[in-house]
């Protein structure tokens, strides 16, 4: 299982004050002591965090790999086919929202068309390619009509249900993980994952990639950046261990 930790909100305490502090880079480099497998970065059309230059810098220091995620912008994905991360993870992007609010919807034929072109030119520049998904069967038959290395499987509605909606989630997470993998596809997940709700997906061996911001940023306030991500690698290596069976786990009361 790798850990990629985003590390968005590193720049949105910086762009607070358009300064030039707290420094991504830095941070990115702390991640890796801590034992991420890579790092993720957001380059918004907005520009409301990541800039340019952090990707610039980023792809230049970090020694493991950037998985860089955009929109089908075009200026955006020119840029991406130049800088050539090692991985690029298309998502839908909208203005208003305060994050990533859903995967993309691939039945649109107007995104699918822009995915198209996006896609072509990604991996016509050498770039691994992932897209956004909500986690349904449909949309892993249209990322690989796509041609798509990989799905991120939108955890998002997981991470808000509790209960026994969780659990349904969760199930509906390791089954579509399940169908990712006899397709060919690579699966990674990500969106809302935290030290308390993230053992059950990190424990479906179908999953092969986490990629986690918010909470590990939130913790690395109290802990530090390395000891923040040391603890969510922990948490990644036992949960096959804690949850063996994940589509059978039964939420703990309150959870
Ligand atoms: N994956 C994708 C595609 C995202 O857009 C985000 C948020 O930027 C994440 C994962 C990480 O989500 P969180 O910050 O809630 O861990």
């Amino acid at each position: 299982m790798r850990l990629y930790v985003n590390i968005d909100h590193v720049a949105t305490v910086r762009q607070a004050r358009r300064t030039d502090e707290p420094d991504p880079v830095r941070v990115a480099v702390l991640a890796e002591l801590g034992g991420a497998h890579g790092i993720t970065v957001h380059l918004r059309e907005d520009r409301r965090h990541i800039q340019d230059r952090d990707v610039r810098l980023l792809l230049e220091t970090v020694r493991t790999g950037v998985n860089l995620e955009l929109a089908t912008h075009p200026e955006i994905v020119d840029l991406a086919c130049q800088l050539r991360p090692m991985q690029a993870t298309l998502v839908p992007e909208r203005r208003q929202e305060i994050t990533t609010e859903g995967g993309l919807d691939l039945g649109n034929p107007d995104v699918y068309r822009a995915l198209e072109g996006a896609l072509e030119r990604l991996k016509g520049a050498g770039v691994r390619t992932s897209l956004f998904v909500d986690p349904q069967t449909r949309s892993l038959e249209r990322a690989l009509a796509l041609g798509a290395d990989a799905v991120e499987l939108h955890t998002g509605e997981y991470a808000n249900a509790r209960g026994g909606r969780r659990r349904e989630e969760l199930a509906r997470l390791a089954r579509v993980a399940q169908e990712g993998r006899e397709m060919g596809l690579a699966v990674h997940a990500g969106h809302g994952l935290t030290y308390e709700n993230v053992v059950p997906v990190a424990a479906i061996p179908q999953i092969e990639e986490l990629n986690i911001g918010h909470s590990i940023v939130s913790r690395a306030l109290f802990v530090g950046m390395e000891r923040a991500v040391r603890e969510m690698r922990e948490l990644l290596e036992r949960a096959p261990t804690l949850v063996p069976r994940p589509g059978e786990w039964v939420p703990p009361v309150g959870f």
